[in-house]
Order: C-alpha cells, then sequence, then structure tokens
C-alpha cells in the first residue's frame, strides 16, 4: 500500500511517500517521495522554537512539499472541473476551520488535481508543539476525507522508534521483540522496552532535561547557534584530534549525572549547570577551551546513556536495540554503541540513518504503516468524529494498559 506520511510537531514541515508491504516484523518498505522544509534559520533569532511562527509556517508550507511529492512519485492527476461535494466541503471547512490559510490552499488544491493514487493517509498526533502538531493533523484529516482514504494518528515518538527500520539502500531491515528502545531527542529521554504486541514499558526517563535539550543549553552557554548539538559535536570532533594528536588532556571535567544509580533515570540539568559554573569561573572562553568543554559535555552524556542503555539489554534480554530521536545524529555517540554491542552477539543494533535520525515524514509513515498492518479497522475516519482525533502535545507511547483505546 501506498501511505502520505505528514510531520509538523516542531520546526520541521515533512511530507513523504512511501510503497509498504510485509507484515510488523519486517516490513517492506520503498521511498517514492519526500518533502522537508526546516524553519530552523526562521525561529534561529528566538534562540529555540517559537510555537505561533512554527504554526504559520507549516501552514505555509504543507501544500507546496505536498505537490513536490506528489510530482515526484509520479501521482499527480490534474483535472479541470472542479467537483467537491457539498457534504465534504462541509466537514473539511469544520476540521481546518482553525487553519484559515491552509483551508482555502486544500480547496484550491483539490478542485485542481484528482484524488492520487494512494491508499492511507498516516499524520503526526503528537508529542510536541500543539499549535505546530494540529496544522498537519488537521491537514491530514482533511486530506483523507476528500480522499476517502483511512486516517493513521502516529505517535511522533513511535516514529523515531521505527525510523530504523529504512536502510540505506532501502534495504529493509528487521526489529525482534522484545526490543529496546532508547529515545533521545530534544524533548524526550527515555528507556522502553516494546514488547511484540508493540506496547511500551518505559523502563526509566529523565527528570529534568531531555539530552537535546542539554546539547542546545550548553551550546548557548558557549555562545553557539540553536539547535546546539551539531555544533557541540563540531567542537568536540577538533578537541579529541588534538589531543590524539598532542597526548595533552585537557584539565576539565563535567559529573556524570546518576551514572552508578540503581534505576534507569537521567538528569541532565546538573550537567548543564556544571557547564554554567565552569564558564563563568574560566570567564572570556578561547576557541580550544570551548572544544574542550564541548568534548567532555559529549563524552559526560555518551557514557550515562551507553551504562544505563546496556545495564538494561542486560536485565532485560532484550533481542535487539534502538537508538532513536534527534541526538542519534550524533557521531560519537554512535560509534560507541556500535563499539560496545559487539559484547552482545544476541542482540541486533538498530540505528537510523542519518537522514532519518533528526525530525522527518518518512519515519511517521513507517510507524504509520506498522499500526496499520497491526489492526487496519482502527482508521477508518468517515466511521469516526475527525474532531475526536485531537492534537496531544505530551501523548504518551502505548501502554499494555492504554490498548483499546489506541
Ligand atoms: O528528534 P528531533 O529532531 O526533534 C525532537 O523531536 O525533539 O531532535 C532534535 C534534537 C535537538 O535538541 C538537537 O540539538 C539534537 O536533536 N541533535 C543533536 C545532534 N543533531 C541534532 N544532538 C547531539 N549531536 C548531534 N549531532
Ligand atoms: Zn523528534
Amino acid at each position: 500500500m501506498k501511505i502520505l506520511a505528514i510531520e509538523t510537531s516542531c520546526d520541521e514541515t515533512a511530507i513523504a511517500l512511501l510503497e509498504c508491504t510485509g507484515d510488523i516484523t519486517k516490513p517492506q518498505l520503498t521511498l517514492l517521495g519526500e518533502g522537508l522544509y526546516s524553519q530552523v534559520a526562521k525561529h534561529a533569532p528566538y534562540g529555540g522554537v517559537y510555537p505561533n511562527l512554527a504554526k504559520r509556517e507549516h501552514q505555509l508550507n504543507l501544500i507546496p512539499l505536498l505537490k513536490k511529492v506528489l510530482t515526484e512519485s509520479n501521482l499527480e492527476n490534474s483535472k479541470s472541473e472542479a467537483r467537491n461535494q457539498k457534504e465534504i466541503k462541509e466537514k473539511i471547512t469544520e476540521v481546518l476551520a482553525r487553519e484559515k490559510e491552509l483551508l482555502d490552499a486544500t480547496f484550491d488544491l483539490l478542485s485542481h488535481s484528482e484524488k492520487p493514487a494512494i491508499d492511507a493517509i498516516a499524520a503526526t498526533v503528537g508529542p510536541g508543539l500543539e499549535p505546530a502538531l494540529w496544522v498537519g493533523l488537521n491537514f491530514g484529516k482533511a486530506l483523507s476525507i476528500a480522499w476517502g482514504l483511512p486516517f493513521i494518528p502516529v505517535n511522533h515518538m513511535e516514529g523515531h522508534v521505527f525510523s530504523v527500520l529504512l536502510g540505506q539502500e532501502d534495504h529493509s531491515k528487521k526489529i525482534e521483540y522484545p526490543a529496546l528502545a532508547l529515545l533521545i531527542s530534544g524533548g524526550h529521554t527515555e528507556i522502553d522496552l516494546i514488547d511484540a504486541s508493540l506496547n511500551y514499558t518505559t523502563l526509566g526517563r529523565t527528570r529534568d532535561d531531555a539530552v537535546g535539550e542539554a546539547f542546545d543549553k550548553v551550546a548557548r552557554l558557549l555562545g553557539l547557534p540553536y539547535p546546539g548539538g551539531p555544533h557541540i559535536s563540531a567542537l568536540a570532533e577538533i578537541s579529541r584530534m588534538r589531543r590524539d594528536q598532542t597526548h595533552i588532556h585537557a584539565d576539565i571535567q563535567l559529573p556524570r549525572p546518576m551514572i552508578n544509580s540503581s534505576n534507569y533515570d537521567f538528569s541532565f540539568s546538573g550537567l548543564k549547570t556544571a557547564v554554567l559554573y565552569l564558564v563563568q569561573k574560566l570567564g572570556t572562553l578561547s576557541e580550544q577551551q570551548k572544544q574542550d568543554i564541548a568534548r567532555e559535555f559529549e563524552d559526560a552524556t555518551i557514557e550515562v546513556l551507553a551504562k544505563k542503555t546496556l545495564r538494561a539489554l542486560e536485565e532485560t534480554g532484550a533481542r535487539t536495540l534502538i537508538i532513536a530521536g534527534g541526538v542519534v545524529a550524533n557521531k560519537t555517540l554512535r560509534a560507541t554503541f556500535e563499539k560496545k554491542i559487539r559484547e552482545y552477539p544476541q542482540v541486533m543494533l538498530r540505528i537510523p540513518t542519518f537522514a532519518l535520525a533528526t525530525d522527518n515524514a518518512v519515519m511517521i509513515g513507517i510507524a504509520g504503516y506498522i499500526r496499520f498492518v497491526k489492526n487496519p479497522s482502527l482508521f477508518d475516519i468517515a466511521a469516526s468524529n475527525p474532531n475526536a482525533i485531537p492534537a496531544e502535545g505530551n501523548r504518551p507511547l502505548q501502554h499494555k494498559d492504554t490498548n483499546a483505546s489506541r
């Protein structure tokens, strides 16, 4: 089946079209088309993501991205006469009532193009920034209603989980259950155990900042732009190269918070505060000092994540280790896990490609497909009230006890 996927949970507007077959353990996935517009530059002056700006940008970007993706996938069908029935028009108007600009553009699109040969629509429903989530969610619902297609609301974090299934050369990958997932993004840091029915048990999570958030805050302390993760890791790499060449170890030490605690929880705000004190103590930082702080911060973070995740792997006997979320774009983190997993030959390590590490719509399409194959009858939008699918900024992953409602 062909799935059109939409992602607008934060500051990336993204649409993807995938062709999917196979069962939930080893789906065959082919990416037919993809469009991603990053709003990073627009939010940069605010030092973070400004929700109402994100909402406006998503409204402007969705239709051009959809057209691009349909053209790329050879699925664009033009038509001359407008033939939207009154009832459908009313429903779409209701669904997109709060996204007026997008409503007009959607009508325009629908009146100029036939239904493309797709079989379902998936869109992120949460977690994320609610004003941003609503735009993609309502757009997805409107297209489903107009084209008479199933609508699959997707959990953004589950999208990250299944981002590991699409390989570099379209070789679809496998997950064996139970699987352990380390989810590390700008808003989340948690370790989950996933059973074969796709129920999640959260073993531990951050008690304060998410890892990505810590990277972003430390970057700000070092005077680096938002989002800080890639900048920190670039500086850290310079520090590491210098250390390897000179064999001189910088005299900078940061704590490894909660590394020996007996649970699977994390805490990163103390690490960030330690960087703050260090920066205050050192005064004006040289480039070299910035690089050394970035390296020590990166090392501290990765050490804590690795130690706890590997202990969870041993204690649960999970067969696959999934590491996903924007922070998995970090090269040192990937290399660390790739090396350490060799001590566990019975475990498959699954990490997304760099392109699928940070937010994108491809992962939403994959997760949408997995949920759809598992239970297709849940997603008939014509039989349900579209207003009963709200954006949920804090939407949790599906636990056993919430199974019936998801
Ligand atoms: O998953 P994502 O794209 O968005 C959320 O759902 O939050 O993750 C974004 C986070 C940001 O905090 C960003 O700084 C971090 O991922 N990130 C990185 C790297 N690339 C992105 N953190 C560390 N190293 C990187 N190379
Ligand atoms: Zn994300």
